[in-house]
Order: C-alpha cells, then sequence, then structure tokens
C-alpha cells in the first residue's frame, strides 16, 4: 500500500486540497526548520493572513527536527523511532470543522484504511479535555483514553505561534517484543509507538507567553510517515522498515561488515543523517559556521564520526544519494534533480571533516583517560574551535560512557568568542542571536517598502543602529550605522536582486545609503553620515540611485532563464541568482558545458525579448492560479496564499518579489560574458545589460581600436595572420642560421670508424647525434654544450666497439656530472663548464682506446 497516496486521497475524499510539502527553509526567524505540517498554514492559523477559499487541507511534509524547539537529533540511532528528517502526513481544518470530525477521520483511517487492530491503539488527551474524551468514548473503549498534562499533551510549533491541547492515537506493539521500565503509557520506551498527533489549536501564543484565542479553533494533525510503514510492515523499529533497510545494506556493502547489535547504531544514525543532509541540501542550506548550515554541519559531522567508527577514513556518504534517490526521488523530484550538487557538497564537507578528524579523536581519547567525572569543556570548546567537532558530536561520543562536557566552561569560551563577532547572527534565524531584532519588531511593528511605486520618499526615521546593532537615537558625522525608516522607498536584499543604495537627506543633513538588507522582518539600510547627524523622529526623504539599472537586470535575469529553458529543454531550473546595477549572474541546473553555439543562441534570443518591447507586468494572484498561469517559483522559496507575480507577456512568467522594467525594451541589450560551472551539474551565466552592456560593448570596441592600432591594419584578422606568417618566417631563419653555426664538428676516421667528439656552442646535439648515425655506416660521436652553467653531453655508437652509455659514464664526472644509457645512445648532464675542453679531450681519448 503507497500509505502517503492513500492518505492524502483519503482527506482529498472528504473535502480536503492536497499541498504539496513546503521547503524546509521557513520564512520565519524564530524557526530554525520547517517542523511540521502545519508551518506553511500557520498565518492562516493565526489570522496573519487570509484562510485559503477550501478551509480544509491535507499535506505529506518532509520535517526537521534537528533544532529549536523540536530536536530529535540526539535520540537518532538509540531508539527505534526518532529520526532529523522524516515525513508529516497531516489534515487541517481552518476554522472549519473541530475535534468532533478530527476524531471521527482519524478513527477511520486508522482502523479501516490502515486497518490496524483495534485492540492495540490507545488515545491519550489533555487532562483539562473532557470534551475530547467524551468524543473518543463514541470510538474506543474509555479504559483505553489516558490523560496527561501539558508535557504530553499541549502542542506548539514553537515559543511562540499557533498552539493547542492535543489527542494522540497510539499503536501497542505488544509486551513480548518489550520489556523495559519505559515500555509503558506515557513512558519513554518504544512498545507504545505514538502514531498520530491531533492537535486542536486554540490559541496564539505571544512573546510574552500569553495565549491568546484564534480567530477560530482550528485542527492540526501529524502522523510519522515512517512510523505507519513500519507498523504495517510489521516491523518495531523503523530502521527495518523499506523506508531505511535498503540504505543500511548499502552502508554495509560500502563498510564491507554487516552490522552487529554493537555497531548497528553507527549504521542508523548514518542512513538517518544521510536522508537528512541531502534534503536539506537540496532545498538550499549550504554547510555553514552559523544558523541552518550549522545544524546541516553537525548533522553530517556525526555521521561521519558513526562511519569513523566503522572504519571508513575518506568520503563514503556521497555514495549513498543514489540509493536514496532510487527510493524518494520519485515523490521528491529535487532531490533527483540536485542528486550530482548533493554529493559534491557531502563529499566537500566530509573531506573538511576528515581532515580533522583523527587529530580531534586523538585529543578526545587523550582528555577521556583524565575525566573522571566530567568531560572538560576547554578541551570540548578546542575540539569544536581548532577541529571541528560540533559539542553535539563530543556529547554524542561521550554518551555510552555516561559523561557529560563542563558546559559552563564550554560556553563561556563560546561565548568570549562570539561577542568579538556581534554581527555574526546575521540570517542565522537563531531565536537568540535575532533577540535585537525581535526587540525592534515588538516596539516599532514592520516598516513598509514603497519602492516598488517610488524611488524617492518623503518618511520619517523611526530608529537608528549602530553598527553593533544597538539602538541609539542619533547617529553623528563620519560614522556609520543603520536606519529604519517608517517607509522606505530602499529595496532590500532577497531573492538574488542587490539591496538598494541612494541617499537620505533633508535641509541640514545628509548621508550615503551604502546598503540596504533585510533582518528578518525590518527593512534597514546601512548609512554613512556625511553632513550633521541623523536624528531618531526626524522627517527624511529617501532617494534610491540606480534602481532603474539593477531593474534592468533582474529582468534580463528572467528572460535569460525563459531563453534557457528554450535552449536547453525544460529540465533547467533556477540555482541561484545576483542582480545587480552592474551585472547579473545565473546559476543553473545543466549537467555539461553549453556548447558556443548555445551560448549564441541563448543571447540572441534574449536580445530578440528585449526588442520585441514585451510590456512588463506585475501581479498578486492566488497560488493557484500562479501555478496555472505556469509561473515558474524557484525551489526553496515559501511562498504565502497570494503570490506576486512578474510576467513579460507570456514569454516569462515567474513568482518574483523583486523589482522590475515596465518594458523589456527597457533592458537595452543583452550580452554574455561568461559561461562556467560552479559544481557538478550546476552551471553560471554571467551576463551584462543596460548601461553595463553600452560600458561592455564600448569597451571591446576600445580594445579593438588598441589591437587595430598594434597590428597596424584596419582588419585586425588580417593584421594578426600576416604578424602569425611573418613569426614562422623567423623561426625557420632562426632554425637555419642554428643549423649553419653548429657546423663544422671535428672529426676522424679510426678503424673505418667515424670518430665525431667536439663541444658544440649552437644547435640541437641530440638530433646532431641522431643525424650522424643516420647518415653514416659506422660511427661513434660524443658532443657537448655549454647551456647556462650547466653542460649536456650526448653520445652515440653504431657498428663501433665502443658503448655510448659506458663512454658517457666514463667523461660525465670530469664536468660533475653523471648519466648514462644505451650502447647506441646515451645522454648526461654536468655542473662545470670550465671542465668542458678537458671533457673533449678526454673522450677523444677514450674512443681511441677503446675502438
Ligand atoms: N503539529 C502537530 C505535530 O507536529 C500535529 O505533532
Amino acid at each position: 500500500m503507497d500509505i502517503r497516496k492513500e492518505f492524502l486521497e483519503f482527506f482529498q475524499s472528504k473535502g480536503h486540497d492536497i499541498y504539496d510539502s513546503m521547503s524546509l527553509v521557513p520564512d520565519d526567524p524564530t524557526l530554525l526548520f520547517t517542523n511540521a505540517g502545519m508551518v506553511q498554514f500557520k498565518d492562516v492559523f493565526t489570522g496573519a493572513v487570509p484562510k485559503p477559499h477550501n478551509p480544509k487541507a491535507t499535506s505529506c511534509q518532509l520535517c526537521v527536527r534537528a533544532g529549536g524547539k523540536h530536536n530529535d537529533l540526539e535520540n537518532v540511532g538509540y531508539t527505534a523511532r526518532h529520526h532529523t528528517l522524516f515525513e508529516m502526513l497531516g489534515n487541517f481544518s481552518f476554522g472549519d470543522y473541530f475535534k468532533e470530525d478530527a476524531i471521527a477521520h482519524a478513527w477511520e483511517f486508522v482502523t479501516q484504511n490502515l486497518a490496524l487492530p483495534v485492540e492495540k491503539l490507545w488515545v491519550t488527551i489533555h487532562d483539562s479535555d473532557d470534551e475530547a474524551y467524551e468524543l473518543w468514548k463514541q470510538h474506543i473503549d474509555s479504559g483505553r483514553i489516558m490523560r496527561f498534562g501539558d508535557k504530553d499533551n499541549f502542542w506548539s510549533m514553537g515559543d511562540t505561534g499557533a498552539c493547542g491541547p492535543c489527542s494522540e492515537i497510539f499503536y501497542d506493539q505488544g509486551e513480548e517484543h518489550f520489556n523495559g521500565p519505559e515500555d509503558k503509557m506515557g513512558g519513554e520506551g518504544d512498545r507504545f509507538l505514538e502514531i498520530w498527533n491531533l492537535v486542536f489549536m486554540q490559541y496564539d501564543r505571544d512573546a510574552q507567553g500569553n495565549l491568546n484565542p484564534l480567530p477560530k479553533p482550528s485542527i492540526d494533525t501529524g502522523m510519522g510517515l515512517e512510523r505507519v510503514i513500519a507498523i504495517k510492515e510489521g516491523k518495531f523499529n523503523n530502521f527495518d522498515s523499506s523506508m531505511f533497510a535498503p540504505l543500511i545494506k548499502k552502508v554495509e556493502e560500502l563498510a564491507g561488515k554487516k552490522t552487529t547489535s554493537e555497531t548497528i547504531g553507527s549504521y542508523r544514525v548514518i542512513a538517518d543523517h544521510l536522508r537528512a543532509v541531502s534534503f536539506m541540501i537540496s532545498h538550499g542550506i549550504l554547510f555553514d559556521k552559523e544558523g541552518r548550515g550549522y545544524v546541516l554541519r553537525r548533522i553530517l559531522r556525526r555521521a561521519v564520526r558513526h562511519g569513523y567508527l566503522l572504519g571508513f577514513r575518506k568520503p563514503f556518504m556521497a555514495k549513498l544519494v543514489d540509493q536514496l534517490v532510487s527510493m524518494m526521488g520519485g515523490h521528491y523530484t529535487e532531490l533527483a534533480e540536485k542528486a550530482e550538487y548533493i554529493k559534491e557538497q557531502i563529499t566537500l564537507e566530509e573531506d573538511r571533516f576528515f581532515k580533522t578528524i583523527d587529530s580531534g579523536m586523538s585529543l578526545f581519547n587523550e582528555e577521556l583517560k583524565n575525566t573522571k567525572t566530567i568531560f572538560s569543556g576547554e578541551v570540548a570548546f578546542k575540539l569544536y574551535d581548532t577541529f571541528g567537532f560540533p559539542l553535539d558530536l563530543t556529547q554524542d561520543m561521550l554518551r555510552n560512557l555516561n559523561l557529560d562536557v563542563d558546559i559552563d566552561t564550554f560556553d563561556a569560551l563560546m561565548s568570549k568568542q562570539k561577542s568579538k563577532a556581534k554581527a555574526a547572527w546575521k540570517g542565522s534565524g537563531d531565536a537568540a542571536a535575532s533577540g535585537d531584532f525581535n526587540q525592534l519588531l515588538e516596539k516599532y511593528g514592520k516598516n513598509e517598502f514603497v519602492g516598488y511605486e517610488n524611488t524617492s520618499f518623503k518618511t520619517k526615521i523611526v530608529a537608528l543602529l549602530d553598527e553593533e546593532f544597538n539602538e541609539v537615537s542619533q547617529l553623528a558625522q563620519g560614522t556609520t550605522g543603520w536606519v529604519m525608516l517608517e517607509q522606505s522607498p530602499f529595496y532590500a536584499q532577497s531573492g538574488g536582486q542587490a539591496g538598494d543604495i541612494g541617499i537620505i537627506e533633508d535641509n541640514s543633513h545628509i548621508a550615503e545609503v551604502l546598503d540596504t538588507q533585510k533582518f528578518f522582518d525590518l527593512n534597514l539600510s546601512k548609512v554613512k553620515v556625511e553632513h550633521n547627524t541623523l536624528d531618531k523622529d526626524e522627517e527624511v526623504v529617501g532617494v534610491v540611485v540606480n534602481r532603474y539599472e539593477i531593474a534592468k537586470h533582474h529582468s534580463a535575469t528572467h528572460l535569460l532563464q525563459s531563453a534557457l529553458k528554450m535552449v536547453l529543454g525544460d529540465t533547467v531550473s533556477q540555482a541561484g541568482s545576483l542582480n545587480d546595477a552592474s551585472r547579473l549572474r545565473f546559476d543553473f541546473t545543466y549537467p555539461k558545458a553549453m556548447s558556443p553555439e548555445q551560448i549564441n543562441e541563448v543571447e540572441d534570443l534574449v536580445n530578440s525579448m528585449i526588442s520585441r518591447g514585451l510590456s512588463g507586468n506585475v501581479e498578486e494572484l492566488p497560488i493557484d492560479e500562479a501555478k496555472q498561469k505556469g509561473a515558474i517559483a524557484m525551489f526553496g522559496e515559501k511562498y504565502g496564499d497570494t503570490v506576486r507575480v512578474v510576467s513579460f507577456n507570456d514569454v516569462s512568467v515567474e513568482f518574483c518579489g523583486g523589482t522590475h522594467v515596465k518594458n523589456s525594451a527597457d533592458i537595452g541589450s543583452f550580452f554574455i560574458t561568461k559561461e562556467s560551472g560552479v559544481s557538478a551539474g550546476v552551471r553560471r551565466i554571467e551576463a551584462v545589460c543596460g548601461l553595463s552592456a553600452i560600458n561592455y560593448a564600448k569597451g571591446n570596441i576600445q580594445l579593438l581600436n588598441q589591437v587595430q592600432n598594434e597590428v597596424k591594419n584596419s582588419d585586425p584578422i588580417l593584421g594578426i595572420t600576416k604578424l602569425k606568417e611573418q613569426i614562422k618566417e623567423l623561426k625557420k631563419e632562426l632554425q637555419e642560421a642554428q643549423n649553419a653555426v653548429s657546423t663544422p664538428i671535428s672529426e676522424e676516421l679510426i678503424d673505418g670508424v667515424k670518430v665525431v667528439v667536439d663541444v658544440v656552442q649552437t644547435g640541437d646535439i641530440k638530433k646532431i647525434v641522431d643525424d650522424l648515425k643516420n647518415g653514416n655506416e659506422k660511427v661513434a660521436a660524443l658532443l657537448l654544450q655549454a647551456k647556462g652553467d650547466k653542460v649536456l653531453m650526448v653520445a652515440g655508437s653504431k657498428n663501433s666497439n665502443i658503448k655510448a652509455g659506458d663512454w658517457i659514464k666514463n667523461i660525465a664526472p670530469i664536468v660533475g656530472g653523471g648519466g648514462g644509457g644505451r650502447p647506441d645512445f646515451a645522454q648526461a648532464g654536468g655542473k662545470d663548464v670550465t671542465k668542458i675542453e678537458e671533457a673533449k679531450t678526454a673522450a677523444l681519448q677514450y674512443a681511441k682506446e677503446n675502438i
């Protein structure tokens, strides 16, 4: 049974719309990863965005629980049911049905579709929830309904946001297989397996922890796909199910050994982490020192360390990717599309870690010998800082020994290092680091971007921050800091488009805007104060410069994407982009270098789209309508209910938040300046348009003029051809001259053998010896030549008693060298040019004696 499909179709038949899994990267600073099916609907629950036309939804959502409020990382490999990445089946009601239907639907699916035996099922409810109790009693024996407190039966996505009491369905896997003290209902053991959580969404928790009622009570449910599949396959451990077993088998193959009860945990960790790492990379996360990228690093390094325990000493994880793609790439096409890229990124990171893992392990083991009760925080920090061992990796290594790290010391060292680089929070998605910005948000709310319609706007300074992001009331002349305008015409860098620059002015003061960035929901411009001061609450005018040039490059990027799809095929998908006032860069998936003809064709196509004067349109559309229009979405971006769609007639239709020209003709012209590879499977095009295209063309024309002058010909190709011919001619003359000066060479006849021994100033003595051998029946030749401060010596012999190798061996020491060779040919080098004549005399003497 394809349970994923069965589930979605079941809820579709109950009037739910099916939604795709959203990106693992949520557009929310308080949330590290998409950690539940409800994340793509969280703003619908709270009423922050209008609910969809159909208030019932269902999805199968990829989730990562490896950081933030829901973190299972440390349990993976040690339990039968925890994963860093898993698939959550869910059904959602936005103010439509509530407890009664949620319970009835779940019961129907579990007992009918999955056909799980009723006598194995248990449910839990919040201890205050009598209503749920009454409803469940209609389906299940009341003795199987258990009440628990907030810890077990109150669910929230994060510290803030939608939440509510919940009710969970458990499956009893049988006493005979489990007998630990925790294998009881409500215990930590694996016997009673929670398969489905029904959350009765009733509150929105604010930053102070207050529970504010939601506009309408709603439903959010989540069922673990891996768990249900394992149950249906009769496996007590998810890792034994078809979702993991083939991966574990592949690890066995690579390691060259089977699992044992001691090592099985490591195999499981590797299989689990490979899934998480591959999907995270496919959704655009990169290995990094902070934020999401650091979690990615922690997961991969944890897997590598378990690989190290199994004997791997060089990168191995990428070799598992094809297996994973064959298991999941059909449903999650991004995995298949990015497979090569994923392998490359994984291998690079593994390489980095394998470089330091040996030294780190030695340091760890050394310290372990000195450890009695607690592992040194200083060493843990050194492992982190110097050898790239994340703290939780060190903790994982200590887990079986029942030891822990001296966290206070570790933290102290860490914060000392962090305070050196306070601005390292940027984009980290780390709630603590984003604290400053959350405070600003709470104090002033979001500021509005008014730059789609205006490039100059009169507004007020809401807040000022110094370079370290501390709020100040004034920025003095000459200082640099950040400005929050009430309504900002400055576009904050995002979606590949560079942040706006410009000026902020009024009568008495002026500041240069160096950049504009989005910090969570705040639009802040970086400024340098040129005259007087900038003051909080002042009225000012923000003026954007260069926006038009940026817009040209951004629009050209859209046209380029369409042209690439036309020339290379629809499988081309965007892997990244950058647009600023002077250039654009577009990365896309394609397996090989483009040919010059393809590059030319793409360039021509874009220029024809420009010259046709396609009108640029921007619309806000419901997401489904946008998809119907064929709008290209960038994978890894999260889109709301309504999306901004930018189109140029029907030639290019894309989801985009950026700024664009009103007509493609505004772009002017377009030149591809470079096509290159970024990584396996990803190519990059660099191009210019607008003013930059003019400068580019002018630059090339000037270069051409210079070349014309240099080659003294108005047709530079003709000029260069002539020069090449001249060079050829001169080379020939030179060769002839060299040959001419290298003769005559003294020679004498000894016993019918032509003996040639001489010092030759110029010419190729190897060739002369060859020529002598070719031109004579009996010959013995040894030629010497000074080359700078070295001596070169070549000997040849044909039909004589002299062996060239012995001859050279005998003579070379005179010039401080050595060498030898075959009886018919030999060569040597020497270091003492002053002895060259002496060597010549000795060589002739040798010939006379040995012929
Ligand atoms: N959002 C709920 C959970 O993740 C269903 O358990």
